[in-house]
């Protein structure tokens, strides 16, 4: 570019209980975070990962902007629960025009919902004289187009939609630089869903995303003992003030009743996962947890117990330069988790410039 600095593209994370927008700079191996932003959603403005009030999303997303003075015009943004689906398939080996044109036909018996309905996207992931293996992703227009028509409202252009289990995976990629043997569990507990993807090296072995989040936690404090959607997030999260009054060993075994829910659904992910693939020796060094709902007290240490494996705080500023005089290193910490797809974002942001 002849004039000034070429315009860097952030990550827009809209999700189901908040907005995040992280903005980096600079190359690959030598990135510095420039700007941070993190605003709370009305509750119910986004259900089932459908925006129900994009007029109040657009909004936060203006706000969220404004406040941390992202003015990137374009974003990167992702989209993930039911509406998309991701598939590993191995075909015969052919060539890319082959492919090309034979995409839609392979993947119809792996979609649940009408091609029509669908954007496709594949990508070849390994390739030898006798097999194909390709990676399809697959979105539903009506929810590509939903997210789309918020960032617009607010003034921004989305130029790239991914899929937060792939933003999550970059993330961990530019942070960890993987050995190609190493084998992990990335696992973000958001609000309303969790999203597993078992990754090896640079390579995703397997996702699952499930309708199953930090909300949970919430409503059952909420039917159980009458609290308030206030009320309930508070003594959720431990804030002294709230537990005024609270009777603690009425939560507790609430709180444990949706940990044990969690944990067998990763259980689940983990069978169906080695009962589907054919490297039975590939064993997960650990899992690396990220996500609001990963804050959750004790949930950490419980998934270890159970699932018999390290879990780990996923760092999204392992390898990312920060100023601590600009962003201060507690705060960061604490928001570290919630963080980490906006950041995988921002990085294919920095790819797309
Ligand atoms: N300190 C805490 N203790 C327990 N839970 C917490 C804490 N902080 C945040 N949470 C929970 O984390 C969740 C929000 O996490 P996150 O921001 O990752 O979700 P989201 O991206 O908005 O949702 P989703 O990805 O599911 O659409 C909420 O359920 C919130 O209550
Ligand atoms: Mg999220």
């Amino acid at each position: 570019m002849l004039f000034g600095k070429k315009k860097s593209v952030a990550g827009l994370d809209v999700g189901s209980s908040s907005v995040k927008v992280v903005e980096l700079d600079g190359k690959m191996n030598n990135l510095t975070l420039i700007n941070l932003g993190f605003e709370n959603l009305p509750d119910e403005t986004v259900v089932d990962g459908q925006i129900m009030e994009l007029n109040a999303v657009a909004e936060t997303i203006q706000i969220v902007c404004n406040d941390s003075s992202v003015k990137a015009p374009k974003v990167v943004t992702g989209v993930s629960g039911h509406s998309v689906i991701i598939k590993n398939i191995v075909l015969p080996a052919m060539s890319r025009e082959e492919l090309e044109e034979s995409i839609d036909w392979h993947a119809e018996e792996h979609i649940p919902y009408d091609l029509s309905e669908v954007s496709l996207d594949y990508h070849v992931t390994d390739e030898d004289v006798d097999a194909t293996s390709v990676m399809i992703a697959a979105c539903k227009k009506e929810r590509l187009n939903n997210i789309k028509q918020a960032i617009q409202l607010s003034g921004k252009q989305p130029i790239v939609i991914d899929v937060d289990t792939f933003a999550l995976q970059n993330c961990y990629e530019v942070n960890y630089q993987p050995d190609p043997d190493t084998v992990v569990t990335l696992l973000n507990i958001g609000a309303s869903t969790m999203n597993v993807n078992i990754v090896k090296g640079n390579q995703s072995l397997f996702t699952r995303d499930m309708t199953i989040g930090g909300s949970q936690f919430t409503d059952i404090l909420q039917k159980n003992l009458g609290f308030s959607y206030q009320q309930a997030e508070a003594v959720k999260r431990g804030v002294p003030e709230a537990m005024d009054n609270v009777d603690e060993t009425a939560i507790e075994p609430l709180i444990s009743n949706v940990t044990e829910m969690v944990a067998m659904e990763i259980q689940k992910t983990f069978d169906f996962y080695r009962a589907t693939s054919d490297n039975d020796d590939i064993k997960v060094e650990k899992i690396l947890i990220s996500g609001g709902g990963s804050k959750m007290a004790g949930l950490r240490e419980e998934l270890a117990k159970k699932l018999e494996i390290p879990v780990e705080v996923l760092d999204p500023f392992r390898q990312i330069n920060v100023d601590p005089k600009k962003f201060d290193p507690d705060y960061l910490s604490e928001i570290m988790p919630e963080m980490a797809v906006a950041v995988g974002l921002a990085l294919r942001g920095v790819e797309a410039k």
